[in-house]
């Protein structure tokens, strides 16, 4: 968004800015077709550039798992849909990279030649580049609120396993009220009660089944992989 001259960027807690767009699979509308979803959206620098394919190819590959956290994809460039269309055929029909072949990008890809979403959502960051998008990463619920917002310049490909276990932790959180240490991975121990509510939580929690305390603002239970599968994946 861009008031007055002054760029300001979507930020976590806000309701995802709304946009129609033309995409690899047609026209969206954001983020209304996605209600009920978690949706990632997330912009790459360019089409036809290494890391940017590595990053499609990943990401393609682990559509699936992602689809089974109920976790939509959704893609951004600058480029045109000639540009993304020629692209991801060459990704499919040529490019093999760590075992991944014939990888084909099912998920939208939008077309932002005039960098009205990218621009919508701060992924312009004038002193990395003011003609390519950064690699953004937006995660948004399914009400359609931003949870988590990662930037990543455009040297750096992104670890597409910390994407995961982000949607994971914030699903987690959603579904148990904890929160998710450092580090975290399903089936270590959460926090509780979750992080920002009154420090009361020694005497609380003291003397409960499978819950630890490590000072008076400071506990943690047990919760199993198993548990949070159940919760998760229904
Ligand atoms: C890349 O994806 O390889 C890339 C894109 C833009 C700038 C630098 C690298």
């Amino acid at each position: 968004m861009e008031e007055n001259n002054v760029i300001s960027m979507p930020r976590i807690g806000d309701p995802a800015p709304e946009f129609t767009a033309e995409t690899t699979q047609g026209t969206i509308h954001f983020p209304n077709d996605y209600k009920g979803s978690w949706v990632i959206l997330f912009s790459h620098p360019a089409d036809f550039t290494p890391v940017c394919t590595t990053e499609f190819m990943t990401f393609a590959t682990m559509e699936e798992k992602f689809a089974k956290a109920n976790c939509k994809l959704v893609g951004l460039s600058v480029d045109s849909l000639y540009s993304h269309i020629a692209w991801l055929r060459t990704i499919k029909e040529k490019i093999e990279f760590k075992g991944m072949k014939d990888v084909e990008v099912k998920f939208p890809l939008i077309e932002d030649i005039t960098m009205t979403v990218a621009k919508k959502y701060g992924m312009i960051q004038p002193g990395e580049s003011s003609t390519k998008a950064v690699r953004a990463v937006f995660f948004i619920d399914p009400k359609g609120t931003i949870r988590t917002i990662i930037y990543y310049p455009l040297s750096l490909g992104r670890n597409f396993d910390e994407l995961y276990r982000v949607l994971i932790a914030l699903q987690t959180a959603d579904a148990f009220s904890v929160a998710t240490p450092a580090d975290w991975r399903p089936g270590d121990d959460v926090i509780v009660p979750p992080a920002g509510s009154c420090g009361v939580a020694k005497e609380r929690m003291e003397g409960k089944e499978n819950i630890k305390c490590y000072d008076w603002f400071f506990c943690t239970k047990e919760l199993s992989e198993k548990e949070i599968n159940q919760k998760i994946f229904k």
